[in-house]
């Protein structure tokens, strides 16, 4: 009752206090309401996750057999990369049959058990939707290649222009695809190009055609249907082309004309029909739970765009809705192994800058398309830092399978690469195009094959270090990745977590600082980014973002696998000394001398206000 009592007074003097404006701009303020707030979300990659019937291949089975990992580690939802029916071209991301799954990953009566088995843990789901392109190998494609009445528009297709060849047109422009090469690919049948912003067998469905506008809200809504609770939208930028099918610029980023960096996209991607289109699914969604009642149906969208587009995902000038959840994905473009604090703090700050009012932000740390996050930072100790970002920051966290392990990329020969995104450029520089060494089998133990299979194969080899970088060794060892992990979220999951200011402050070159307070204390995480002690005054920090209040001694609740800091272990803010890449989660209260003060100082002003 009294610290009750005690936490009133302290919440109503800061509301004085800031109504005086006296508090810096650089606090900023999060009230998460819906379910989704500040969740945790996990992605898996089915192919990798966990094969449950020794085919090498991960399975729904498999998944299934795992959510109780996922609660175990205080995730609240996952969403899952493409589990439909695919000739694999582009590992499921090229589609035959959205609305049935791949033979390879179990039947939809798997699919229903798995769904089941996740609402009874209290997991939520959500899908891969992949709206801009299908398989060459789907239904509609192929009737649209053979001008079936209904289907002829349903892809991009143009004739080309008259060049050398009088048996074939050159292709209409010098759009590029993002594997490489002409975006244009010739159908013998047709005696058409089609539009390929990926693969050639990824043809781009036609956007400007109504039909295919609603086949694939229809999508959406069978899949809701059967229980799941939102979608990953994949690479949505691409949608809409100019009409006119005019050459985009070049860049000169690079000499290669077969390079998507060769030119400037703004032809091809996030034209202002892209962005209604995201507006118009969420519509679809804000429907679906208005006729169906239960919880929001979230939007999570990816588009690697600037952050000045990626804002109008999230709404437009009149706040028309769009995506629940642009991803973030700047941990991942602009932090490196050499950045310093002052580099965590510009990439932090500057995502939060464009996520509008009554938002909220989303940390992404990694995913299958891109480095793993100890490889890209450098290397195993940077492990921990990145999840405290990722954690200890406001709004949700988005975590890549094996990212809690601290698993590192693989190192895969040309002969074991199978991403087409690799497979299409050569020997010489396959390394620096390909997605394998991130989509390797996930690591349960250190039994062969990592406990992925009891068979005797995987599709991708698995990681050389599987031995020590496994669940079943980091549950056992005393301090581990995936310890620092959970305590992080279950952090997350304390209910005085979410109502709080909060402000990141640069505490010298390699030391950064997250704060957040609220009526009864301050948390602090301390992050020291560099191979070498650091000595710092945290409470400078606190004083930095304009907090005037005083605080007790500080307590670790979580430290780095680096740290000689045990949870619990108590210490003084104004001096701190942080090991090599040591980083700590603190908590202080405020101190009940100030709060004597703060009751005074609210009992006057009361009393001025009333008499
Ligand atoms: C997204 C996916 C990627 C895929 C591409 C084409 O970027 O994450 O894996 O290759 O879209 O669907």
């Amino acid at each position: 009752m009294a610290s009750a009592l005690n936490c009133w007074i302290i919440c109503s003097a800061m509301l004085l206090l800031q109504s005086g404006g006296l508090f810096s701009e650089k606090l900023r303020t999060l009230k998460v309401s819906d379910w989704w707030g500040k969740a945790g979300f996990y992605q898996i990659y089915p192919r990798s996750f966990k094969d449950s019937n020794g085919d090498g291949v991960g399975d729904l089975n498999g998944i299934t057999e795992k959510l109780p990992y996922l609660k175990s580690i205080g995730v609240k939802a996952f969403w899952l990369s493409p589990i439909y029916k695919s000739p694999m071209a582009d590992f499921g991301y090229d589609i035959s049959d959205f609305r049935d799954i791949q033979p390879e990953y179990g039947t939809m009566t798997d699919f229903d058990r798995m769904v089941t088995r996740a609402k009874a843990l209290g997991l939520k789901i959500i899908l891969d939707f992949v709206p801009n392109h299908s398989s060459d190998e789907h239904e509609w494609f192929l009737k649209s290649e053979n001008r079936t009445a209904g289907y002829e528009d349903y892809y991009v297709w143009h004739d080309g222009i008259p060049g050398n060849n009088p048996l074939q047109n050159d292709p209409p422009n010098n759009w590029v695809e993002n594997f490489r090469g002409s975006a244009w690919r010739w159908s013998a049948k047709r005696k058409q190009y089609y539009l390929h912003q990926f693969h050639y067998k990824q043809p781009d469905l036609n956007y400007r055609n109504e039909k295919v506008v609603n086949e694939m809200k229809d999508v959406l809504r069978f899949w809701l249907g059967k229980g799941v609770d939102g979608f990953r939208v994949d690479a949505v930028p691409w949608l809409f082309e100019v009409a006119d099918f005019r050459n985009e610029p070049v860049s000169n980023l690079t000499s290669n004309p077969l390079s998507p960096e060769y030119l400037v996209h703004i032809y091809t991607q996030d034209l202002p029909e892209t962005v209604d289109m995201v507006y118009q699914w969420r519509e679809v969604m804000d429907d679906y739970k208005t006729k169906n009642g239960g919880d929001t149906r979230l939007l999570m969208t990816e588009a690697w765009s600037n952050l000045s587009v990626v804002a109008n995902y999230f709404q437009d000038s009149n706040k028309k809705q769009g995506s629940h959840m642009p991803f973030n994905f700047q941990l991942i473009l602009r932090l490196n192994q050499m950045s310093k604090a002052a580099d965590f703090k510009t990439v932090i700050d500057s995502w939060l800058d464009i996520v509008p009012g009554g938002h909220t932000p989303n940390w992404v740390l990694g995913n299958h398309d891109r480095r793993r996050v100890a490889s890209r930072m450098g290397g195993e100790h940077m492990v921990d830092l990145m999840a405290m970002v990722e954690l200890t920051m406001p709004g949700v966290s988005v975590t890549y399978q094996g990212e809690e392990l601290g698993m590192t990329d693989a190192n895969l020969s040309w002969e074991q690469t199978k991403d087409p995104a690799a497979c299409q450029t050569s020997e010489a520089e396959y390394t620096k195009y390909t997605r394998d060494p991130s989509r390797t089998p996930f690591h349960w133990g250190n039994s062969s094959l990592a406990g992925f299979t009891n068979g005797t194969k995987t599709w991708l080899p698995v990681a050389a270090n599987y031995q020590t970088v496994n669940v079943q060794a980091e549950q056992t060892a005393s301090k581990s990745h995936l310890k620092v992990f959970q305590e992080l979220m279950k952090l997350r999951d304390s209910s005085d977590f979410y109502e709080n200011q909060y402000g990141t402050v640069v505490l010298g070159t390699n030391v950064l600082a997250i704060v957040r307070v609220d009526c009864k204390g301050v948390y602090v995480t301390l992050l020291n980014i560099a191979n070498a002690t650091e000595t710092i005054n945290a409470e400078e920090a606190i004083t930095r973002l304009n907090i005037t209040k005083t605080y007790e001694k500080s307590r670790v609740l979580v430290a780095s696998v680096s740290s000689k800091r045990s949870i619990g272990d108590t210490l003084q803010l104004h001096e701190v000394v942080l090991q090599p890449y040591e980083g700590l989660v603190l908590r202080s209260g405020a101190t009940l001398l100030f709060a004597r003060v703060l009751y005074i100082l609210a009992t006057i002003t009361i009393q001025r206000l009333f008499s």
